[in-house]
């Protein structure tokens, strides 16, 4: 008797003990990934001019339907025709008089970076902010023979931004945010040299977190370049966030996606989430004073080293200028 209670105690100790872990982990995970901060400025953008590009869809979405609720002119750059006039139906329903146009851009083209920035130079005269949220992570071959993932996330973004300096600078103050990733943390040790393989150029940085180190490279320099003038650019992790992108991960599991969707959410933030602290970055005052920086949870978050190595930021701006045909 005295035996089996002693096993009872045990036993109850050991549940006490994995519970107690369990629960730790909950709020660790809380914490760390789930806990965000809300922008809750409640700045008005009347007057102001936007470009959001991939905004068809997750953090992109949500950020284009705050900043129309804050009464900017949001141009949505996306690809998608379809998709992207669902969302202007959706915020044209949220929000009374919404001022909401969608500009086809296709950042896998530098022909169609190239025809957009055009575009858009001829029907606006003022810019404002422009949001590089487009981002993908799926591999492949761009319109140039880039590789996708490094084609989208930098290349594209890099002449785009680039062909919009000279009116974000004649609209200044104005903003520039890229959306950059933890994940480049996790980037291999890589180079800029030219390589073909296979018929793709620069094989050799096709990897998410080389393209989003990437990000964080062109945010410095291009900092460093617009220093004499009003215009300040950051990047923004937005935590992890279930949007498209994962759902898309999930979907090549075939059924397993209906299974794992609910779970995936409950782990997750929701893209009203991530979009927080690209809204922070846009409109709150004091970011203006911190260009060049890597913000997460709406304050300057700690990036890798090489991520900010100047030399690695010189060479990638040369790199993509060459090969962007930007001269
Ligand atoms: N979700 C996360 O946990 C997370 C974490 C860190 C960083 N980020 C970054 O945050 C940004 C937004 O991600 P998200 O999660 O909101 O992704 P998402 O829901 O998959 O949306 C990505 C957007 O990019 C667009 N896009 C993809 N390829 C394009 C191209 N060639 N030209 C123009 N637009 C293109 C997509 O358009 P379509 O609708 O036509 O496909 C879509 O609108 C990305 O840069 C991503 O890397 C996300």
């Amino acid at each position: 008797m005295e035996l089996l209670s002693t096993g009872v105690i045990v036993m109850m100790i050991v549940v006490g003990s994995v519970t107690a872990l369990i629960g730790l982990i909950c709020v660790l995970y809380y914490c760390c990934v789930l806990r965000y901060k809300t922008y809750r400025g409640l700045v008005s953008l009347m007057g102001k001019n936007v470009v959001i590009t991939g905004a068809s869809s997750g953090i992109g979405k949500a950020t284009a339907l705050d900043l129309a609720r804050r009464g900017a002119k949001v141009i949505l750059a996306c690809r998608n025709e379809k998709k992207t006039s669902e969302v202007i139906k959706e915020i044209r329903e949220a929000v009374e008089n919404a001022d909401v146009v969608d500009y086809h851009l296709d950042l896998a083209s530098l022909k169609s970076v190239r025809s957009f920035a055009e575009k858009i130079k001829q029907d606006v005269t003022k810019l404002d902010l422009l949001i590089n949220n487009a981002g993908i992570g799926e591999q492949g071959k761009t319109e140039d023979g880039f590789d996708l993932m490094f084609g989208v996330n930098h290349f594209g973004p890099f002449l785009l931004t680039n062909l919009l300096l000279d009116l974000l600078i004649r609209s200044a103050p104005s903003r520039i945010i890229n959306l950059s990733s933890l994940a480049h943390r996790f980037s291999p040790e890589f180079d800029f040299t030219e390589e073909v393989k296979d018929g793709v150029r620069y094989p050799h940085l096709a990897s998410y977190p080389i393209s989003k180190m990437a990000v964080n490279l062109f945010t410095h320099e291009l900092s460093r370049r617009l220093t004499n003038t009003q215009v300040s650019v950051c990047s923004v992790h937005p935590g992890i966030v279930y949007t498209g992108g994962i759902d898309k991960v999930l979907t090549r599991g075939g059924c397993c996606r209906k299974l794992f969707m609910p779970f995936f959410r409950s782990i997750m933030r929701s893209p009203e989430a991530g979009a927080q602290c690209v809204i922070h970055c846009a409109i709150d005052e004091s970011v203006r004073e911190l260009s060049g920086s890597y913000f997460v949870d709406c304050q300057v978050g700690k990036e890798s080293t090489k991520a900010s190595d100047e030399e690695l930021a010189k060479q990638l701006w040369d790199v993509s200028c060459t090969a962007t045909g930007l001269v």
